[in-house]
C-alpha cells in the first residue's frame, strides 16, 4: 500500500487533536455526524466484509464547505457507528481541488473500491478558472485507499458530445450478473440534467451505455448524486437536482430530490411511470442506498441542503449531520421511507396514551423529550364532524416552539419552524399534500437533540428539518380547532455513545 500523502495525514493528525474536543451537545445522538468540521453527502454507503460502511463529504478543517475530503465510518446496525480515519483527500493532480461524491463497492478479491469524482481547476488564457471533474478510484482494505495509476477512468472522452465536463460527477456503483454498472451525472448540451450509465467487466475500465435518464429541464437543471436500484418489481431513480422551479406542493424552489419509479428499457433507458419528491422538509438532499445484508434496500441522505447550509451558528466546531438511515419499499407506485427497525433496539422508557379528547393546548404527564420516537394517531371525535385542524407542538419552551399542523380538509400538513432558534431569514415552513382520508393522520416524529424527522402514515411521505434549538426546550404540546381523539405513543431513545 502506498504512503499516505501528507494532505492526508495531515487531515488525520488534525482529527486526532481535535475531534475529541468537539462538545458532546454539538453532537447528535444517534445521528451521524462529521468528526471535525463540516459534512455534506453521504458517499460510498455500502456493505463491505460483514459491516456497513459509509464515507462522506468533509472538510475538516473549519464548518465550512472547503477542498473536499472524504470522511469514513462504519457500523453493523445503522444507529450505532465506529469512526474510522479520513479516507481521501485531495492530494493528486486529477484531484488537488477536490474529491467529490462517489461510491464503493467490495470487489471479488476482498479489497474494497471506491468510485468518486476528482475536481482539477484549470486557468484559462483569459484569467478565467473552470473545474474540470473526471471520475477516479481508489483501491483498499476498509481504511487506507490507494488511488489507482490509470485514474482518471472517466473523463471528458467519454461522455456524450457537446456534454458538459464541467458538470460531470457522482458516481455510483453497482454489480449486475454480468457486469459492473455505474450512474453518473451530467448536463447535456441543453444545460439540464441527465444520467448517464457506464458499464464495466472489471470495474476498472468503463464505457457508455447512454442516458438512463433525462431531464430537459423538468425537474430542475443538473441532476446531482444520481442512485439506481430495483425495489418490489420497479425500477427506482433517484436524483437531486439544482435549481428546481416549485411544482405545486410537491417540488420547492431551488435544490430537490426526485424519486423516479418505473422500468429500465432494453437500452437501460427509464420508462417513468410515476414522479415524486423523496422528501418533504427543508433538510434533505443528496440520498445515497445499499442493499443489506437480509435484503431491505437502505437509504442515508445529508440532513441539510445548499440554500440553507451556510446558516451555522457562530463558535461551532462540527456543521452537518445525516438522516437516519431508512428502509425503502414501493406502496401503490410511491417510496415508502421508514427509519431502519433497528432504531427499536435502542427504545427506553414507554409512555402511552389512548383516546385523549382534544381541543384546547394539552399536555400529557411524560411526553416530553429531544431525543425520542413519537408517534400520534388522530382522528374526528365525531366521525361525522370534521375538525379543522390538528396542531403538535415539538421542542417548546417559553420562547420556542416547532409546529407540525395537518388540516384535513386541504389534505395539507404544514411545519413551521420559524421559532427554532435560527438567527437567519432562511426558509423555515414547509406544506405538503398527505394522502390521509376522514381526517385520520399518522405523525411519527422522531427526534434527535437538533433535528426532526416526520413520517406521515407509516412512511407514505417523510419531511426533515435541522432544528437550533436548545436541547432543554423539551415540551411537548397537541391542540385541536375542532373536536379530535388521539393515541400518542413515546419512546425515549437511550444509549451510550463513545467518540
Ligand atoms: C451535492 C454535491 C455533489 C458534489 C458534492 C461536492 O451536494 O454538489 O454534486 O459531488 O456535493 O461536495
Amino acid at each position: 500500500m502506498r504512503m499516505t500523502s501528507q494532505t492526508l495525514q495531515k487531515a488525520r493528525d488534525f482529527e486526532k487533536q481535535y475531534i475529541p474536543f468537539v462538545p458532546e451537545e454539538e453532537r447528535a445522538q444517534f445521528h451521524v455526524t462529521g468528526g471535525i468540521g463540516w459534512i455534506n453527502d453521504p458517499n460510498g454507503f455500502s456493505t463491505y466484509k460483514g459491516e456497513y460502511h459509509l464515507f462522506h463529504q468533509y472538510y475538516p478543517y473549519e464548518p465550512i464547505w472547503g477542498p473536499m475530503h472524504w470522511g469514513h465510518l462504519k457500523t453493523h446496525d445503522f444507529i450505532q457507528w465506529e469512526r474510522l480515519p479520513a479516507a481521501l483527500a485531495p492530494d493528486m493532480p486529477y484531484d488537488k481541488n477536490g474529491c467529490f461524491s462517489g461510491s464503493a463497492i467490495e470487489l471479488p478479491d476482498g479489497r474494497q473500491l471506491l468510485m468518486y469524482t476528482g475536481v482539477r481547476e484549470e486557468r484559462h488564457a483569459d484569467g478565467s478558472t473552470r473545474a474540470y471533474q473526471t471520475q477516479c478510484l481508489a483501491i483498499g482494505d476498509g481504511v487506507n485507499y490507494e488511488k489507482l495509476d490509470i485514474n482518471p477512468v472517466l473523463t471528458e472522452k467519454d461522455i456524450p458530445r457537446g456534454n458538459s465536463a464541467l458538470d460531470f460527477r457522482d458516481p455510483k456503483i453497482w454489480k449486475e450478473e454480468d457486469a459492473y454498472y455505474a450512474v453518473i451525472g451530467n448536463r447535456p448540451a441543453d444545460g439540464s440534467g441527465s444520467v448517464l450509465i457506464f458499464r464495466s467487466e472489471d470495474a476498472l475500465h468503463w464505457q457508455l451505455l447512454g442516458p438512463m435518464a433525462s431531464n430537459h429541464g423538468q425537474y430542475g437543471m443538473m441532476w446531482e448524486c444520481p442512485d439506481y436500484f430495483r425495489l418490489d418489481g420497479k425500477d427506482v431513480l433517484l436524483v437531486s437536482p439544482q435549481e428546481m422551479s416549485p411544482i405545486g406542493l410537491e417540488f420547492h424552489a431551488g435544490n430537490g430530490t426526485v424519486c423516479m419509479i418505473g422500468q429500465l428499457n432494453e437500452q437501460k433507458h427509464l420508462i417513468r411511470e410515476n414522479v415524486h419528491a423523496i422528501d418533504y422538509g427543508i433538510d434533505f438532499y443528496a440520498p445515497q442506498t445499499l442493499k443489506a445484508f437480509d435484503g431491505r434496500r437502505i437509504m442515508i441522505a445529508w440532513m441539510q441542503n445548499w440554500d440553507t447550509s451556510r446558516s451555522q451558528p457562530k463558535g461551532i466546531r462540527i456543521w452537518g449531520q445525516m438522516t437516519l438511515p431508512r428502509e425503502l419499499s414501493i406502496r401503490d407506485g410511491r417510496l415508502i421511507q421508514q427509519p431502519v427497525r433497528e432504531l427499536q433496539n435502542y427504545y427506553g422508557e414507554k409512555i402511552a396514551y389512548r383516546n385523549v379528547p382534544l381541543s384546547t393546548e394539552t399536555i400529557l404527564t411524560g411526553v416530553r423529550g429531544r431525543v425520542i420516537d413519537l408517534t400520534v394517531n388522530v382522528r374526528p371525535a365525531n366521525g361525522s364532524v370534521m375538525y379543522r385542524s390538528f396542531r403538535m407542538n415539538l421542542a417548546k419552551d417559553g420562547e420556542h416552539v416547532t409546529t407540525i399542523k395537518y388540516k384535513p380538509e386541504q389534505g395539507i400538513v404544514r411545519v413551521d419552524r420559524s421559532r427554532c432558534g435560527f438567527r437567519f431569514d432562511i426558509v423555515h415552513v414547509r406544506e405538503f399534500p398527505v394522502y390521509s382520508k376522514n381526517g385520520c393522520i399518522k405523525l411519527r416524529a422522531v427526534l434527535d437533540k437538533h433535528s426532526l424527522e416526520l413520517f406521515v402514515n407509516d412512511g407514505e411521505q417523510a419531511a426533515t428539518f435541522v432544528l437550533h434549538t436548545d436541547v432543554s426546550a423539551d415540551v411537548i404540546s397537541f391542540e385541536a380547532d375542532g373536536e379530535v381523539l388521539m393515541d400518542v405513543e413515546k419512546y425515549d431513545l437511550v444509549f451510550n455513545r463513545d467518540e
